[in-house]
């Protein structure tokens, strides 16, 4: 597979708005964006977004936390949560040029990705691979969005 930039780290919560208030306040994050519900995916994500390794000299943005609430009773998020009442660390999302390459590099080397490339929370096909495959980590490949 080809590595691309870390796109975002997922971070559950059991309540979006403690989260939120979480980041602005005591991390001092300036760029929220409006948190969404996505009900496909049983969950309510909201993206922050962390200053550009040149400190936004550039005029971009750098790797993003994706905060995750639980939207439903079949939300996947609960068995998480269930584990870690208070949230935490949920998964890492890396980009790659060409999804259904990724996918298909990856279950060659025997790692299990979970379900069909679907259109995930950037609106470009995602999967996620299994952590037990992944060193331990929920791994979700994100095809790069197009510029423009
Ligand atoms: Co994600």
């Amino acid at each position: 597979m080809k590595l691309g930039p870390l796109n975002h780290i997922g971070v559950a919560t059991p309540n979006m708005d403690e989260a939120i208030a979480f980041y602005r306040d005591i991390m001092g994050a300036t760029k929220i964006h409006e948190p969404f519900d996505m009900p496909a995916q049983g969950v309510k994500v909201c993206f922050v977004d962390t200053p550009a390794q040149d400190g936004g000299a550039s005029g971009s943005w750098g790797t993003q936390i994706e905060l995750i609430e639980p939207l439903g009773e079949d939300s996947p998020i609960h068995g998480f949560l269930k584990t870690n009442p208070k949230g935490g660390q949920h998964h890492m999302c890396f980009e790659v040029p060409d999804i259904h390459k990724a996918k298909v590099e990856l279950e060659a080397l025997g790692k299990r990705v979970l379900g069909e490339p679907r259109i995930g929370a950037h609106g470009t096909l995602i999967f996620f691979v299994h952590p037990k495959d992944m060193g331990g980590v929920l791994t979700e490949i994100m095809e790069t969005p197009k510029k423009g």
